[in-house]
């Protein structure tokens, strides 16, 4: 036996709900020996599938490349795995899924797809699963179980790859977003973490002290030098790359990097400037 917890059925149409949960319910009810009592499952959210074509795109936003590792959080009958290591090579596939008879299905679709040596499902609860080691990051959940998850996936390596299936990050505003028909598909690449105080080396003149204000993969700040401080605006950060614009009295400076652990390299061919070097 299975039930929703509160509010879990909001955001799925009634219609998707019930041709994919309800009849998933039944099933289970009847194979249940009639002496045993049910193993009371509850879901955060029901099973809906993802169709094969929108597990494709979803598959292709997030460039997933065979040195990937991908999780999928809530993982059904593990279609997304299996296509992950099956069609786009990924070195190992992870279903994270509350419901053991999904777990069951998902690992016979594995065997019976040839991609079980890499593809892996755990009857794990997605609050609780660790799954930092993901590269990628997959999910069709609900709004309010994004925003649960919200802290943990930003606290991922910068890079991470998030894609979810029709619902958003509430103001983490996606990286990427698109319609397929009725519906949404949602990139985020985990953004490092620049908020603080920075030192920017220059090729000439003194170093620049940087005090940056980040809110997700948007920031904005001061650079100060002695007594003079210059704004810093329109910064951006995709995953490890980083871009701002500094306004000085000599005009507008861009700045293009790649945050290698606590220091910002220069990136070459933006136009940028050249010979800098920042340091938490
Ligand atoms: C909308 S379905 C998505 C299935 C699959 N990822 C797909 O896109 O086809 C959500 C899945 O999350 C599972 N689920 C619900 N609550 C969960 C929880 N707390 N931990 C792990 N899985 C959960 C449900 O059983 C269901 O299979």
């Amino acid at each position: 036996m299975w039930g929703l917890k509160n509010g879990a059925l909001a955001g799925f149409a009634a219609a998707a709900f019930l041709a994919g949960s309800v009849a998933h319910g039944a099933d289970q009810a009847a194979e249940q020996p009639a002496n045993q009592p049910f193993a009371y499952i509850e879901l955060d959210v029901p099973y809906v599938q993802t169709p094969d074509a929108v597990v494709a795109r979803m598959l292709e936003l997030a460039d997933v490349q065979p040195s990937d590792f991908v999780y999928d959080l809530g993982s059904g009958d593990g279609r997304i795995a299996i296509a992950a290591v099956r069609d786009r090579k990924a070195k190992g596939a992870f279903g994270v899924e509350i419901d053991p008879k999904l777990v069951d299905e998902a690992g016979a679709n594995a065997r019976r797809q040839g991609v079980s040596d890499r593809v892996k499902f755990d009857v794990q609860d997605l609050f609780t699963t660790d799954f930092s080691r993901a590269t990628v990051v997959t999910m069709y959940l609900l709004p309010d179980v994004n925003l649960k998850l919200r802290p943990t996936l930003l606290d991922m390596p910068a890079g991470t790859r998030v894609v979810s299936h029709q619902f958003d990050m509430g103001d983490w505003a996606s990286d990427f977003h698109e319609r397929q028909g009725r519906r949404n598909l949602y990139l985020w690449v985990v953004p490092a973490k620049l908020d603080g105080k920075w030192t920017l080396k220059q090729a000439q003149g003194d170093d620049l002290v940087l005090e940056l204000d980040q809110r997700y993969q948007r920031f904005e700040g001061v650079a100060s030098r002695g007594g003079t401080r210059h704004q810093i605006r329109d910064g951006w950060i995709r995953g490890k790359e980083v871009h701002f614009q500094l306004y000085a009295e000599s005009g507008v400076h861009h700045y293009a990097g790649r945050v290698e652990g606590d220091t910002i390299v220069p990136l070459t061919g933006w136009g940028g400037e050249e010979g800098w070097q920042a340091r938490r």
